[in-house]
Protein backbone atom coordinates (compact mmCIF):
# COMPACT_ATOMS: atom_id res chain seq x y z
CA UNK A 1 0.00 0.00 0.00
CA UNK A 2 0.92 3.56 -0.96
CA UNK A 3 1.38 6.43 1.34
CA UNK A 4 -1.62 8.35 -0.51
CA UNK A 5 -3.30 4.84 -0.03
CA UNK A 6 -3.39 5.00 3.65
CA UNK A 7 -4.19 8.80 3.61
CA UNK A 8 -7.21 8.30 1.70
CA UNK A 9 -7.70 5.51 4.28
CA UNK A 10 -7.08 7.62 7.99
CA UNK A 11 -9.01 10.96 5.97
CA UNK A 12 -12.59 8.49 5.03
CA UNK A 13 -12.44 6.56 8.32
CA UNK A 14 -11.07 8.96 11.01
CA UNK A 15 -14.43 10.37 11.50
CA UNK A 16 -15.31 7.12 12.96
CA UNK A 17 -12.33 6.19 15.15
CA UNK A 18 -14.87 5.51 18.33
CA UNK A 19 -16.51 3.01 16.09
CA UNK A 20 -13.33 1.68 14.76
CA UNK A 21 -12.28 0.87 18.47
CA UNK A 22 -15.27 -0.42 19.53
CA UNK A 23 -15.11 -3.45 16.17
CA UNK A 24 -11.42 -3.82 17.52
CA UNK A 25 -12.51 -4.55 21.17
CA UNK A 26 -14.82 -7.31 19.14
CA UNK A 27 -11.64 -8.63 17.11
CA UNK A 28 -9.87 -9.26 20.09
CA UNK A 29 -12.41 -10.46 21.82
CA UNK A 30 -13.18 -12.92 19.23
CA UNK A 31 -9.63 -13.89 18.68
CA UNK A 32 -8.87 -14.33 22.89
CA UNK A 33 -11.89 -16.43 23.03
CA UNK A 34 -10.51 -18.45 20.32
CA UNK A 35 -7.35 -18.87 21.15
CA UNK A 36 -8.92 -19.66 24.86
CA UNK A 37 -10.85 -22.57 23.20
CA UNK A 38 -7.85 -24.23 22.16
CA UNK A 39 -6.21 -23.87 25.40
CA UNK A 40 -9.18 -25.38 27.32
CA UNK A 41 -8.99 -28.36 25.24
CA UNK A 42 -5.88 -29.61 27.05
CA UNK A 43 -8.28 -29.42 30.72
CA UNK A 44 -10.65 -31.03 28.94
CA UNK A 45 -8.61 -34.15 27.83
CA UNK A 46 -6.35 -34.54 30.79
CA UNK A 47 -8.69 -33.50 34.03
CA UNK A 48 -11.70 -35.04 32.48
CA UNK A 49 -11.10 -37.53 29.88
CA UNK A 50 -7.88 -38.94 31.41
CA UNK A 51 -8.42 -37.83 35.34
CA UNK A 52 -12.39 -38.52 35.18
CA UNK A 53 -12.57 -35.24 37.73
CA UNK A 54 -16.15 -34.26 37.49
CA UNK A 55 -15.40 -31.01 39.74
CA UNK A 56 -13.29 -29.83 36.89
CA UNK A 57 -16.07 -31.38 34.37
CA UNK A 58 -18.62 -27.91 35.99
CA UNK A 59 -15.41 -25.93 36.13
CA UNK A 60 -14.27 -26.31 32.51
CA UNK A 61 -18.09 -26.19 31.02
CA UNK A 62 -18.43 -23.14 32.77
CA UNK A 63 -15.46 -21.69 31.01
CA UNK A 64 -16.44 -22.75 27.47
CA UNK A 65 -19.79 -21.66 27.62
CA UNK A 66 -18.43 -17.94 29.00
CA UNK A 67 -15.53 -18.12 26.66
CA UNK A 68 -18.38 -18.55 23.57
CA UNK A 69 -20.04 -15.96 25.29
CA UNK A 70 -17.35 -13.63 24.54
CA UNK A 71 -16.85 -14.75 21.30
CA UNK A 72 -20.26 -14.26 20.09
CA UNK A 73 -20.40 -10.90 21.37
CA UNK A 74 -16.72 -10.31 19.79
CA UNK A 75 -18.18 -11.49 16.55
CA UNK A 76 -20.93 -9.32 16.44
CA UNK A 77 -19.64 -6.39 17.57
CA UNK A 78 -17.05 -7.28 14.61
CA UNK A 79 -20.06 -8.09 12.07
CA UNK A 80 -21.81 -5.06 12.87
CA UNK A 81 -19.46 -2.70 13.28
CA UNK A 82 -16.89 -2.74 10.68
CA UNK A 83 -19.93 -2.96 8.23
CA UNK A 84 -21.78 -0.08 9.54
CA UNK A 85 -18.81 2.44 9.57
CA UNK A 86 -18.21 1.80 5.85
CA UNK A 87 -21.71 2.45 5.26
CA UNK A 88 -21.32 5.18 6.98
CA UNK A 89 -18.12 6.32 4.79
CA UNK A 90 -19.39 5.53 1.64
CA UNK A 91 -22.80 7.08 1.98
CA UNK A 92 -20.42 10.27 2.93
CA UNK A 93 -18.32 9.22 -0.54
CA UNK A 94 -21.09 8.79 -2.47
CA UNK A 95 -22.77 11.98 -1.98
CA UNK A 96 -19.10 14.17 -2.43
CA UNK A 97 -18.69 12.16 -5.71
CA UNK A 98 -21.88 13.48 -6.88
CA UNK A 99 -21.89 16.99 -5.89
CA UNK A 100 -18.03 17.11 -7.73
CA UNK A 101 -19.89 15.65 -10.97
CA UNK A 102 -22.60 18.50 -10.73
CA UNK A 103 -19.82 21.54 -9.89
CA UNK A 104 -17.61 19.78 -12.56
CA UNK A 105 -16.09 22.36 -15.51
CA UNK A 106 -18.37 21.50 -18.44
CA UNK A 107 -14.97 20.82 -20.29
CA UNK A 108 -14.81 18.00 -18.11
CA UNK A 109 -17.35 16.23 -19.19
CA UNK A 110 -16.41 16.31 -22.84
CA UNK A 111 -13.63 15.18 -22.56
CA UNK A 112 -14.29 12.32 -20.22
CA UNK A 113 -15.57 8.53 -20.65
CA UNK A 114 -19.34 8.86 -19.34
CA UNK A 115 -19.45 5.47 -18.25
CA UNK A 116 -16.22 5.44 -16.40
CA UNK A 117 -17.38 7.91 -14.61
CA UNK A 118 -20.58 6.58 -13.91
CA UNK A 119 -18.41 3.17 -12.91
CA UNK A 120 -16.64 5.53 -10.41
CA UNK A 121 -19.02 6.88 -8.58
CA UNK A 122 -21.02 2.84 -8.40
CA UNK A 123 -18.68 0.08 -8.70
CA UNK A 124 -15.50 1.63 -7.46
CA UNK A 125 -17.12 3.27 -4.59
CA UNK A 126 -18.76 -0.43 -3.27
CA UNK A 127 -15.41 -2.12 -4.51
CA UNK A 128 -13.60 0.44 -1.94
CA UNK A 129 -16.24 -0.27 0.84
CA UNK A 130 -15.71 -4.29 0.21
CA UNK A 131 -12.32 -4.41 0.54
CA UNK A 132 -12.12 -1.95 3.74
CA UNK A 133 -14.62 -4.54 4.91
CA UNK A 134 -12.49 -7.54 4.31
CA UNK A 135 -9.78 -5.29 6.34
CA UNK A 136 -12.11 -5.16 9.10
CA UNK A 137 -13.43 -8.49 9.41
CA UNK A 138 -10.90 -10.72 8.24
CA UNK A 139 -7.50 -9.19 7.64
CA UNK A 140 -7.57 -7.58 11.83
CA UNK A 141 -9.41 -9.73 13.79
CA UNK A 142 -7.13 -12.30 11.72
CA UNK A 143 -4.17 -11.05 13.06
CA UNK A 144 -5.31 -10.88 16.82
CA UNK A 145 -6.15 -14.18 16.01
CA UNK A 146 -2.54 -15.54 14.82
CA UNK A 147 -0.78 -13.94 17.61
CA UNK A 148 -3.11 -15.02 20.51
CA UNK A 149 -3.20 -18.33 18.89
CA UNK A 150 0.81 -18.98 18.27
CA UNK A 151 0.91 -17.94 22.06
CA UNK A 152 -1.17 -20.68 23.17
CA UNK A 153 0.78 -23.14 20.67
CA UNK A 154 4.22 -22.07 21.99
CA UNK A 155 3.03 -22.62 25.88
CA UNK A 156 1.68 -25.80 24.98
CA UNK A 157 4.64 -27.39 23.09
CA UNK A 158 7.36 -25.42 21.81
CA UNK A 159 9.38 -27.90 19.84
CA UNK A 160 6.42 -29.08 17.85
CA UNK A 161 5.20 -25.68 16.71
CA UNK A 162 8.66 -25.28 15.50
CA UNK A 163 8.64 -28.38 13.17
CA UNK A 164 4.90 -27.04 12.36
CA UNK A 165 6.63 -23.53 11.24
CA UNK A 166 8.57 -25.53 8.59
CA UNK A 167 5.54 -26.52 6.43
CA UNK A 168 4.52 -22.88 6.40
CA UNK A 169 6.68 -21.83 3.43
CA UNK A 170 5.68 -24.48 1.46
CA UNK A 171 1.83 -23.50 2.19
CA UNK A 172 2.60 -19.91 1.40
CA UNK A 173 3.93 -20.62 -1.66
CA UNK A 174 0.93 -22.74 -2.94
CA UNK A 175 -1.17 -20.16 -1.76
CA UNK A 176 0.88 -17.38 -3.90
CA UNK A 177 1.28 -19.74 -6.92
CA UNK A 178 -2.11 -20.97 -7.32
CA UNK A 179 -3.65 -17.57 -5.70
CA UNK A 180 -1.76 -15.36 -8.38
CA UNK A 181 -3.67 -18.16 -11.28
CA UNK A 182 -6.70 -17.43 -9.24
CA UNK A 183 -6.51 -13.82 -9.53
CA UNK A 184 -5.93 -13.73 -13.21
CA UNK A 185 -8.65 -15.87 -14.38
CA UNK A 186 -11.00 -14.00 -11.90
CA UNK A 187 -9.91 -10.46 -13.41
CA UNK A 188 -10.47 -12.24 -16.80
CA UNK A 189 -13.92 -13.25 -15.57
CA UNK A 190 -14.97 -9.76 -14.72
CA UNK A 191 -14.08 -8.52 -17.90
CA UNK A 192 -16.04 -11.20 -19.45
CA UNK A 193 -18.68 -10.35 -17.15
CA UNK A 194 -18.82 -6.67 -18.29
CA UNK A 195 -18.58 -6.78 -21.66
CA UNK A 196 -21.49 -9.62 -21.49
CA UNK A 197 -23.27 -6.32 -19.11
CA UNK A 198 -22.54 -4.03 -21.97
CA UNK A 199 -23.50 -5.88 -24.82
CA UNK A 200 -26.68 -5.87 -22.94
CA UNK A 201 -27.37 -2.67 -22.24
CA UNK A 202 -26.36 -1.75 -25.67
CA UNK A 203 -29.01 -3.58 -27.62
CA UNK A 204 -31.45 -2.81 -24.87
CA UNK A 205 -31.15 0.65 -24.98
CA UNK A 206 -30.75 0.95 -28.36
CA UNK A 207 -33.85 -1.92 -29.24
CA UNK A 208 -36.08 -0.05 -32.02
CA UNK A 209 -32.72 0.69 -34.22
CA UNK A 210 -31.45 -2.47 -33.70
CA UNK A 211 -35.01 -4.86 -35.09
CA UNK A 212 -34.18 -2.57 -37.86
CA UNK A 213 -30.84 -3.93 -39.15
CA UNK A 214 -29.32 -7.43 -38.46
CA UNK A 215 -30.10 -9.07 -34.77
CA UNK A 216 -28.38 -11.84 -36.72
CA UNK A 217 -25.02 -10.12 -36.43
CA UNK A 218 -25.65 -9.32 -32.50
CA UNK A 219 -26.39 -12.72 -31.97
CA UNK A 220 -23.25 -13.61 -33.29
CA UNK A 221 -21.30 -11.18 -31.78
CA UNK A 222 -23.27 -11.98 -27.99
CA UNK A 223 -22.46 -16.18 -29.11
CA UNK A 224 -18.63 -14.82 -28.99
CA UNK A 225 -19.13 -12.41 -25.67
CA UNK A 226 -21.25 -15.41 -23.53
CA UNK A 227 -18.72 -18.42 -25.09
CA UNK A 228 -15.74 -16.23 -23.45
CA UNK A 229 -17.65 -15.99 -20.56
CA UNK A 230 -18.44 -19.79 -20.38
CA UNK A 231 -14.81 -20.42 -20.18
CA UNK A 232 -13.51 -17.78 -17.90
CA UNK A 233 -16.20 -19.31 -15.56
CA UNK A 234 -14.62 -22.69 -15.84
CA UNK A 235 -11.53 -21.62 -15.93
CA UNK A 236 -11.97 -19.87 -12.72
CA UNK A 237 -13.57 -22.76 -10.82
CA UNK A 238 -10.81 -25.01 -11.94
CA UNK A 239 -8.37 -22.69 -10.17
CA UNK A 240 -10.02 -22.44 -7.01
CA UNK A 241 -10.73 -26.08 -6.79
CA UNK A 242 -7.20 -26.66 -7.34
CA UNK A 243 -6.09 -23.68 -4.82
CA UNK A 244 -8.55 -24.81 -2.09
CA UNK A 245 -7.19 -28.49 -2.71
CA UNK A 246 -3.66 -27.51 -2.58
CA UNK A 247 -4.19 -25.96 0.76
CA UNK A 248 -5.75 -29.06 2.04
CA UNK A 249 -3.24 -31.47 0.94
CA UNK A 250 -0.36 -29.34 2.49
CA UNK A 251 -2.89 -28.75 5.48
CA UNK A 252 -3.33 -32.80 5.82
CA UNK A 253 0.52 -33.21 6.12
CA UNK A 254 1.10 -31.28 8.52
CA UNK A 255 -1.82 -32.71 10.76
CA UNK A 256 -0.09 -35.97 9.89
CA UNK A 257 3.32 -34.96 10.40
CA UNK A 258 2.52 -33.22 14.01
CA UNK A 259 0.64 -36.54 14.52
CA UNK A 260 3.18 -38.69 14.28
CA UNK A 261 5.58 -37.06 16.34
CA UNK A 262 3.20 -35.49 18.62
CA UNK A 263 2.71 -39.56 18.95
CA UNK A 264 5.93 -40.22 19.70
CA UNK A 265 6.33 -37.64 22.14
CA UNK A 266 3.17 -38.96 24.15
CA UNK A 267 4.32 -42.36 23.97
CA UNK A 268 7.99 -41.14 25.68
CA UNK A 269 5.92 -39.79 28.32
CA UNK A 270 7.64 -36.14 27.53
CA UNK A 271 3.45 -34.67 26.69
CA UNK A 272 0.19 -35.54 27.62
CA UNK A 273 -2.65 -36.26 25.57
CA UNK A 274 -4.61 -33.05 26.55
CA UNK A 275 -1.23 -30.91 25.42
CA UNK A 276 -1.37 -32.67 21.74
CA UNK A 277 -4.94 -32.20 21.41
CA UNK A 278 -4.98 -28.68 22.27
CA UNK A 279 -2.17 -28.00 20.15
CA UNK A 280 -4.32 -29.53 17.41
CA UNK A 281 -6.81 -27.58 17.72
CA UNK A 282 -4.78 -24.16 17.83
CA UNK A 283 -3.08 -25.67 14.45
CA UNK A 284 -6.27 -26.09 12.88
CA UNK A 285 -7.64 -22.23 13.93
CA UNK A 286 -3.79 -21.33 12.98
CA UNK A 287 -4.56 -22.68 9.33
CA UNK A 288 -8.00 -20.92 9.25
CA UNK A 289 -6.45 -17.57 9.76
CA UNK A 290 -3.86 -17.88 7.85
CA UNK A 291 -6.08 -18.42 4.69
CA UNK A 292 -8.66 -15.41 5.54
CA UNK A 293 -4.82 -13.70 5.70
CA UNK A 294 -4.33 -14.68 2.46
CA UNK A 295 -7.73 -13.76 1.24
CA UNK A 296 -7.23 -10.74 2.53
CA UNK A 297 -3.86 -9.71 0.78
CA UNK A 298 -4.93 -10.06 -2.18
CA UNK A 299 -7.80 -7.76 -1.69
CA UNK A 300 -5.91 -5.30 -0.22
CA UNK A 301 -3.56 -5.57 -3.55
CA UNK A 302 -6.48 -4.25 -5.47
CA UNK A 303 -7.32 -1.14 -3.08
CA UNK A 304 -4.64 0.70 -4.87
CA UNK A 305 -6.44 0.92 -8.39
CA UNK A 306 -9.68 1.20 -6.49
CA UNK A 307 -8.79 4.41 -4.68
CA UNK A 308 -7.02 6.38 -7.77
CA UNK A 309 -10.15 5.60 -9.69
CA UNK A 310 -12.10 7.10 -6.50
CA UNK A 311 -9.55 10.03 -5.84
CA UNK A 312 -10.02 10.60 -9.35
CA UNK A 313 -13.88 11.40 -9.37
CA UNK A 314 -12.64 13.39 -5.75
CA UNK A 315 -11.01 16.12 -7.75
CA UNK A 316 -12.61 16.68 -10.92
CA UNK A 317 -11.53 19.88 -11.76
CA UNK A 318 -14.50 22.29 -10.26
CA UNK A 319 -15.99 25.18 -11.53
CA UNK A 320 -15.67 28.31 -9.10
CA UNK A 321 -18.26 30.38 -8.47
CA UNK A 322 -17.03 33.59 -7.50
CA UNK A 323 -17.10 37.11 -9.03
CA UNK A 324 -19.80 39.79 -9.79
CA UNK A 325 -23.31 39.02 -9.54
CA UNK A 326 -25.55 39.22 -13.12
CA UNK A 327 -28.64 41.17 -11.41
CA UNK A 328 -30.43 41.07 -15.81
CA UNK A 329 -29.00 42.50 -19.04
CA UNK A 330 -28.85 46.16 -18.26
CA UNK A 331 -27.15 47.29 -21.96
CA UNK A 332 -25.96 44.70 -24.22
CA UNK A 333 -24.42 41.48 -25.15
CA UNK A 334 -20.96 42.00 -27.33
CA UNK A 335 -18.80 38.97 -28.32
CA UNK A 336 -15.50 40.32 -29.52
CA UNK A 337 -13.43 38.21 -32.08
CA UNK A 338 -14.33 35.47 -30.33
CA UNK A 339 -12.73 32.41 -31.09
CA UNK A 340 -12.64 28.58 -30.41
CA UNK A 341 -10.28 25.68 -30.63
CA UNK A 342 -11.26 22.35 -29.25
CA UNK A 343 -8.59 20.06 -29.83
CA UNK A 344 -6.94 21.19 -32.77
CA UNK A 345 -10.35 21.92 -34.44
CA UNK A 346 -11.25 25.57 -35.06
CA UNK A 347 -14.90 25.43 -34.25
CA UNK A 348 -15.39 29.49 -33.74
CA UNK A 349 -13.73 31.73 -35.84
CA UNK A 350 -13.57 35.20 -34.77
CA UNK A 351 -16.91 35.99 -33.67
CA UNK A 352 -18.08 39.68 -33.51
CA UNK A 353 -21.43 40.21 -32.52
CA UNK A 354 -23.70 42.68 -30.68
CA UNK A 355 -27.36 42.16 -29.04
CA UNK A 356 -29.05 44.78 -27.57
CA UNK A 357 -31.45 44.40 -24.97
CA UNK A 358 -34.41 43.48 -26.05
CA UNK A 359 -32.87 42.55 -29.05
CA UNK A 360 -34.66 39.53 -30.80
CA UNK A 361 -32.18 37.45 -32.82
CA UNK A 362 -32.14 34.86 -35.30
CA UNK A 363 -28.83 32.62 -35.91
CA UNK A 364 -29.58 30.10 -38.92
CA UNK A 365 -26.28 28.40 -40.74
CA UNK A 366 -26.06 24.78 -42.09
CA UNK A 367 -25.59 22.32 -39.73
CA UNK A 368 -21.88 22.07 -37.80
CA UNK A 369 -21.50 25.89 -38.78
CA UNK A 370 -20.97 26.67 -34.72
CA UNK A 371 -24.91 28.77 -34.50
CA UNK A 372 -25.05 25.82 -31.16
CA UNK A 373 -21.54 26.70 -29.92
CA UNK A 374 -21.66 30.41 -29.99
CA UNK A 375 -24.83 30.45 -27.59
CA UNK A 376 -22.93 28.54 -25.37
CA UNK A 377 -20.58 30.14 -24.47
CA UNK A 378 -23.38 32.62 -22.65
CA UNK A 379 -24.38 30.24 -19.70
CA UNK A 380 -20.86 29.53 -19.40
CA UNK A 381 -21.35 26.25 -20.72
CA UNK A 382 -18.15 26.40 -22.83
CA UNK A 383 -15.67 28.74 -21.52
CA UNK A 384 -12.32 28.17 -23.11
CA UNK A 385 -12.79 30.67 -25.72
CA UNK A 386 -10.53 33.51 -26.82
CA UNK A 387 -11.40 37.17 -27.11
CA UNK A 388 -13.91 38.67 -25.09
CA UNK A 389 -17.41 38.08 -24.40
CA UNK A 390 -18.81 41.76 -23.07
CA UNK A 391 -22.31 41.45 -20.84
CA UNK A 392 -23.03 45.29 -19.61
CA UNK A 393 -19.09 46.24 -20.68
CA UNK A 394 -17.81 43.65 -18.39
CA UNK A 395 -16.43 40.28 -19.43
CA UNK A 396 -18.49 37.10 -18.77
CA UNK A 397 -16.11 35.41 -17.63
CA UNK A 398 -16.32 37.75 -14.16
CA UNK A 399 -19.17 37.32 -13.24
CA UNK A 400 -20.25 34.34 -10.92
CA UNK A 401 -21.42 31.89 -13.10
CA UNK A 402 -24.76 30.66 -10.64
CA UNK A 403 -25.93 34.41 -11.16
CA UNK A 404 -25.28 34.53 -15.35
CA UNK A 405 -27.23 30.44 -15.70
CA UNK A 406 -29.95 32.02 -13.03
CA UNK A 407 -30.96 34.67 -15.75
CA UNK A 408 -30.36 32.71 -18.73
CA UNK A 409 -33.02 30.00 -20.13
CA UNK A 410 -31.92 27.88 -22.70
CA UNK A 411 -33.76 25.05 -24.79
CA UNK A 412 -31.08 23.39 -26.49
CA UNK A 413 -30.97 21.12 -29.21
CA UNK A 414 -30.33 18.11 -26.84
CA UNK A 415 -34.08 17.49 -24.32
CA UNK A 416 -33.04 16.65 -21.04
CA UNK A 417 -35.82 14.12 -19.54
CA UNK A 418 -35.36 12.14 -16.50
CA UNK A 419 -36.59 9.15 -15.56
CA UNK A 420 -39.04 11.30 -12.70
CA UNK A 421 -42.18 12.34 -12.43
CA UNK A 422 -43.85 15.02 -14.53
CA UNK A 423 -43.82 17.63 -11.72
CA UNK A 424 -40.55 16.83 -11.15
CA UNK A 425 -38.87 17.06 -14.69
CA UNK A 426 -40.55 20.82 -14.23
CA UNK A 427 -39.83 21.74 -10.63
CA UNK A 428 -35.80 21.89 -12.13
CA UNK A 429 -36.95 24.90 -13.15
CA UNK A 430 -38.27 26.21 -10.47
CA UNK A 431 -38.04 24.52 -7.18
CA UNK A 432 -40.96 26.33 -5.31
CA UNK A 433 -43.50 26.57 -8.19
CA UNK A 434 -47.45 25.73 -7.54
CA UNK A 435 -48.70 22.84 -9.27
CA UNK A 436 -51.03 26.16 -10.89
CA UNK A 437 -47.36 27.54 -12.13
CA UNK A 438 -47.06 24.73 -13.68
CA UNK A 439 -50.12 23.57 -15.46
CA UNK A 440 -49.93 27.19 -16.79
CA UNK A 441 -46.25 26.91 -18.44
CA UNK A 442 -47.23 23.74 -19.75
CA UNK A 443 -50.54 25.41 -21.31
CA UNK A 444 -47.98 27.88 -22.56
CA UNK A 445 -46.13 25.49 -23.71
CA UNK A 446 -48.59 24.38 -26.08
CA UNK A 447 -48.03 20.96 -23.84
CA UNK A 448 -52.11 19.91 -23.58
CA UNK A 449 -51.37 16.20 -23.60
CA UNK A 450 -49.76 15.71 -20.79
CA UNK A 451 -53.46 17.13 -19.28
CA UNK A 452 -54.39 13.39 -20.75
CA UNK A 453 -52.04 11.35 -19.25
CA UNK A 454 -53.70 9.68 -16.43
CA UNK A 455 -51.68 10.13 -13.45
CA UNK A 456 -50.91 13.92 -14.44
CA UNK A 457 -47.97 15.66 -13.07
CA UNK A 458 -47.63 12.03 -11.44
CA UNK A 459 -46.33 10.24 -14.93
CA UNK A 460 -42.97 8.49 -14.66
CA UNK A 461 -41.92 9.96 -18.02
CA UNK A 462 -39.32 6.50 -18.17
CA UNK A 463 -35.69 6.78 -19.34
CA UNK A 464 -34.69 10.06 -21.10
CA UNK A 465 -38.18 10.31 -21.60
CA UNK A 466 -39.32 7.15 -23.49
CA UNK A 467 -42.41 7.32 -22.92
CA UNK A 468 -42.73 11.07 -24.72
CA UNK A 469 -42.86 11.86 -28.51
CA UNK A 470 -40.24 13.74 -30.07
CA UNK A 471 -42.38 16.98 -29.38
CA UNK A 472 -43.64 16.20 -26.61
CA UNK A 473 -40.20 16.30 -24.56
CA UNK A 474 -39.30 19.56 -26.71
CA UNK A 475 -42.15 21.43 -25.07
CA UNK A 476 -41.80 20.37 -21.80
CA UNK A 477 -38.17 21.82 -22.30
CA UNK A 478 -40.80 25.00 -23.52
CA UNK A 479 -42.94 24.83 -20.27
CA UNK A 480 -39.40 24.70 -18.76
CA UNK A 481 -38.63 27.89 -19.51
CA UNK A 482 -41.86 30.12 -18.66
CA UNK A 483 -41.02 28.15 -15.11
CA UNK A 484 -37.73 29.72 -15.11
CA UNK A 485 -38.66 33.10 -16.32
CA UNK A 486 -35.28 34.30 -17.40
CA UNK A 487 -33.61 37.70 -18.42
CA UNK A 488 -32.31 35.94 -21.91
CA UNK A 489 -33.73 33.56 -23.70
CA UNK A 490 -31.97 31.21 -25.98
CA UNK A 491 -33.33 28.72 -28.39
CA UNK A 492 -32.09 26.75 -29.87
CA UNK A 493 -34.12 24.31 -32.65
CA UNK A 494 -36.64 24.12 -29.91
CA UNK A 495 -39.59 23.68 -32.01
CA UNK A 496 -38.10 21.20 -34.52
CA UNK A 497 -39.94 18.44 -34.13
CA UNK A 498 -43.19 20.20 -33.70
CA UNK A 499 -45.77 20.52 -36.74
CA UNK A 500 -45.40 24.00 -38.17
CA UNK A 501 -49.26 24.92 -36.76
CA UNK A 502 -48.09 23.93 -33.21
CA UNK A 503 -44.93 25.52 -33.47
CA UNK A 504 -46.55 29.06 -34.61
CA UNK A 505 -48.63 28.65 -31.89
CA UNK A 506 -45.75 27.92 -29.08
CA UNK A 507 -43.42 30.79 -30.96
CA UNK A 508 -46.45 33.00 -30.62
CA UNK A 509 -46.90 32.75 -26.99
CA UNK A 510 -42.95 32.73 -26.49
CA UNK A 511 -43.15 36.04 -28.30
CA UNK A 512 -45.68 37.43 -26.26
CA UNK A 513 -44.83 36.46 -22.93
CA UNK A 514 -41.18 37.14 -23.56
CA UNK A 515 -41.69 40.87 -24.86
CA UNK A 516 -39.27 42.64 -23.67
CA UNK A 517 -36.81 40.26 -23.11
CA UNK A 518 -33.65 39.36 -25.27
CA UNK A 519 -33.66 36.24 -27.40
CA UNK A 520 -31.90 34.87 -29.48
CA UNK A 521 -33.25 32.06 -31.49
CA UNK A 522 -31.51 29.20 -33.73
CA UNK A 523 -33.99 27.60 -36.44
CA UNK A 524 -33.87 25.97 -39.81
CA UNK A 525 -37.35 27.67 -40.44
CA UNK A 526 -37.97 30.84 -42.41
CA UNK A 527 -41.25 31.74 -40.69
CA UNK A 528 -39.99 32.01 -37.63
CA UNK A 529 -37.22 34.53 -38.63
CA UNK A 530 -40.31 36.97 -39.07
CA UNK A 531 -40.35 37.36 -34.80
CA UNK A 532 -36.41 38.64 -35.24
CA UNK A 533 -35.32 42.11 -35.57
CA UNK A 534 -31.97 40.64 -36.69
CA UNK A 535 -30.76 37.74 -38.96
CA UNK A 536 -27.53 36.37 -37.78
CA UNK A 537 -26.03 33.95 -40.60
CA UNK A 538 -23.08 31.18 -39.45
CA UNK A 539 -20.76 29.72 -42.15
CA UNK A 540 -17.71 27.51 -41.36
CA UNK A 541 -17.72 28.94 -37.59
CA UNK A 542 -17.74 32.37 -38.99
CA UNK A 543 -20.62 34.88 -39.09
CA UNK A 544 -21.17 35.21 -42.64
CA UNK A 545 -23.74 38.08 -43.28
CA UNK A 546 -25.42 39.97 -40.64
CA UNK A 547 -28.81 42.28 -41.28
CA UNK A 548 -32.86 42.45 -41.08
CA UNK A 549 -34.22 40.46 -43.35
CA UNK A 550 -34.53 42.39 -46.24
CA UNK A 551 -30.85 43.84 -45.79
CA UNK A 552 -29.58 40.00 -46.19
CA UNK A 553 -32.21 39.39 -49.33
CA UNK A 554 -30.76 42.50 -51.13
CA UNK A 555 -27.18 41.84 -50.59
CA UNK A 556 -27.76 38.76 -52.15
CA UNK A 557 -25.55 36.66 -50.73
CA UNK A 558 -25.59 33.96 -48.16
CA UNK A 559 -28.98 33.92 -46.53
CA UNK A 560 -30.50 34.93 -50.44
CA UNK A 561 -29.13 31.44 -51.54
CA UNK A 562 -30.74 30.04 -48.76
CA UNK A 563 -33.98 31.08 -48.92
CA UNK A 564 -34.35 30.83 -52.70
CA UNK A 565 -33.23 26.70 -51.84
CA UNK A 566 -35.92 26.85 -48.94
CA UNK A 567 -38.85 28.54 -51.22
CA UNK A 568 -38.19 25.91 -54.24
N1 LIG B 1 -17.26 19.07 -27.70
C1 LIG B 1 -16.84 19.19 -28.94
N2 LIG B 1 -15.62 18.75 -29.26
C2 LIG B 1 -15.17 18.88 -30.51
N3 LIG B 1 -15.86 19.41 -31.50
C3 LIG B 1 -17.10 19.85 -31.25
C4 LIG B 1 -17.66 19.77 -29.96
N4 LIG B 1 -18.90 20.29 -30.01
C5 LIG B 1 -19.10 20.67 -31.28
N5 LIG B 1 -18.02 20.40 -32.02
C6 LIG B 1 -17.87 20.71 -33.45
O1 LIG B 1 -18.08 22.06 -33.62
C7 LIG B 1 -18.76 22.32 -34.81
C8 LIG B 1 -19.95 23.21 -34.57
O2 LIG B 1 -20.88 22.52 -33.79
P1 LIG B 1 -22.28 23.16 -33.38
O3 LIG B 1 -22.97 22.18 -32.52
O4 LIG B 1 -22.05 24.50 -32.84
O5 LIG B 1 -22.99 23.25 -34.80
P2 LIG B 1 -24.45 23.76 -35.15
O6 LIG B 1 -24.29 24.89 -36.07
O7 LIG B 1 -25.22 23.96 -33.92
O8 LIG B 1 -25.01 22.52 -35.96
P3 LIG B 1 -26.50 21.90 -35.99
O9 LIG B 1 -27.30 22.75 -36.90
O10 LIG B 1 -26.28 20.56 -36.57
O11 LIG B 1 -26.98 21.87 -34.61
C9 LIG B 1 -19.12 20.97 -35.41
O12 LIG B 1 -18.22 20.72 -36.46
C10 LIG B 1 -18.91 20.00 -34.28
O13 LIG B 1 -18.43 18.79 -34.77
MG1 LIG C 1 -26.72 23.00 -33.03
Amino acid sequence: MEKKDLRFLWQTYKPYWPLILLAVIGSVLESGALAGLAYIVKNVVDDVFIAKSYEKLYWIITVIITLALFKQIGSFLKGYIYPLVIYKALYVLRNRIYKNLLGAVPSFFRKQNHGDLVSRATTDVERFGEISSTIGTNVITEIFTVFAVVGVLFYRDWKMFIIFLITVPLLAYALHFFGEKRKKYSKKLQEDFSDYLQNLNQIISGFEIVKLFQTDFFIKLFRRINKNLFKSQKKNRFYDVVYLSSVEIIAYVAVAGIIFYGGLRIIKGEITAGDFFSFLGGILILVNSLQTLQRGAINLKALSPVIDRILFALNIPQEEDRGVRFEGLKKEIVYDKVSLNIDGNQILKNINLKIKKGEKVAVIGQTGSGKSTVVKILPALITEYNGEVLIDELELRKYSVSSVREKIGMVSQDVFIFNDTLRNNLLIAKPDATDQELIEALKKAKADFVFELEEGLDTVLGEKGSRLSGGERQRISIARIFLKDPDILIFDEATSALDVETEELVMEEISNYFKDKTVILITHRLKLLEIADRIVVMENGKIAEEGTKDQLIEKKGVFYRFLTISSN
